[in-house]
């Protein structure tokens, strides 16, 4: 039995004496723990060491107390196991140097057996829920088939991920075939993470936001709702869409638990899009904290009083950034932990 199962009963709707919290990339460089490893180990070693992916997954636990740990990985860990060679650069961030810009370019691409491929990262589970000691849940995520090709396509970050859009737009064939083994590949991943022990998991489309409406269809819900589909009965499912507040009236009826919101949709807004019923997550601006602590624990009682308590996962609207000071993230946490309503 976990002891802190506040994240859990919120996911099912359940009645809480307060809101769980936990930060997206809540185990990351604003933590001079983190930096510390960092400075000794490369990004995919840290990923595929065991060890060292679990004692990341555990710092910000110990040193923050969130309710909920997310796994240390990334997303392009699909990638690279379909493989689609994946780099981290210093100063770029991902690096891909043989991008998918052609049906042609998919002959080497490969649906692969997770568990030979991706295999470290159910060892890192196994290891940080022993490590975890059923303190928290424990969440697993991949990201949707849209981010993921949004890198395997652009090759890198981009500010408008122009050549992910002109491969569906101008090779629709190709664009599907692709984003068909993602999403194969990432229902194979996310049912091997449940196997080994994750409570929870977080489908991330970073990048749903630059699509329009009609587009976020065609090519970023459909496959997000395949995945919902298959681990709805298997475990607890959050989607979260970074500026993808048009689709969150669908997105409540696709049988996932929670929905994450980012910081440009207001908590009424989101009430109202979602019908009021389902569990939604977020959304205070990253930014944000950087303001002083007193001001962050004001601003977290709003944001509370405005999504309500229940029903209600406090989280930021995207992940944190490296330049948070340590005390303010933690007056974030303490804020929600204080809260009574
Ligand atoms: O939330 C957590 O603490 C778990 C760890 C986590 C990481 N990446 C570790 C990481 C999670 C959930 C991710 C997801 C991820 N990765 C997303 C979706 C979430 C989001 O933020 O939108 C995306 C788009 C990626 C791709 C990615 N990985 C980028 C763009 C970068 C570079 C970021 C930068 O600022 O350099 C990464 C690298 C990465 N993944 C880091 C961490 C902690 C930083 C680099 C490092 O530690 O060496």
């Amino acid at each position: 039995m976990i002891k802190n199962d506040l994240f859990l009963r919120a996911l099912k709707g359940e009645t809480v004496e307060r809101p769980p919290v936990w930060m997206m990339r809540q185990a990351g460089r604003y933590l001079p723990e983190f930096r510390a490893l960092k400075a000794k180990y490369d990004f995919f070693t840290r990923c595929r060491t065991p060890e060292l992916a679990s004692e990341i997954t555990v710092q910000p636990i110990d040193i923050i107390g969130p309710d909920a740990a997310i796994l240390f990985s990334d997303i392009l860990v699909i990638p690279q196991a379909m493989n689609i060679e994946v780099e981290m650069k210093d100063g770029i961030g991902p690096w891909l140097p043989n991008p998918i810009r052609s049906l042609k370019d998919l002959e080497q691409v490969v649906v692969p057996d997770v568990h030979e491929e991706l295999g470290y990262v159910m060892e890192a589970i196994k290891l940080t829920k022993e490590q975890l000691d059923n303190r928290v849940p424990l969440i697993g995520f991949a990201g949707s088939p849209w981010t993921i090709l949004c890198y395997a396509v652009q090759g890198q970050g981009s500010k408008n991920f122009d050549k992910a859009k002109e491969l569906c737009f101008s090779q629709p064939e190709a664009a599907h075939k692709l984003l068909q083994m993602i999403t194969d590949t990432t229902i194979a991943y996310l049912k091997a993470k449940v196997a080994a022990g994750v409570n929870a998991i977080q489908v991330f489309d970073s990048w749903g936001g630059m699509l329009s409406p009609v587009d976020y269809q065609e090519f970023s819900w459909k496959y997000i709702q395949q995945i919902v589909d298959a681990l709805k009965d298997e475990t607890e499912v959050i989607v979260f869409g970074k500026g993808c507040w048009f689709a969150l009236q669908e997105m409540a009826q696709s049988g996932a638990s929670a929905l994450g919101v980012d910081w440009t949709c207001s908590a009424r807004n989101a009430r109202y899009l979602t019908g009021g019923n389902i569990t939604l997550q977020g959304n205070f601006d990253p930014s944000r904290l950087l303001s002083p602590p007193a001001d962050i624990k004001k601003m977290v009682k709003q944001m509370i009083d405005e999504f309500g308590k229940d029903k209600y996962i406090a989280n930021l609207g995207h992940g944190i950034l490296p330049n948070i000071p340590v005390d303010n993230a933690r007056a974030f946490v303490d804020a929600v932990k204080e809260y009574q309503g």
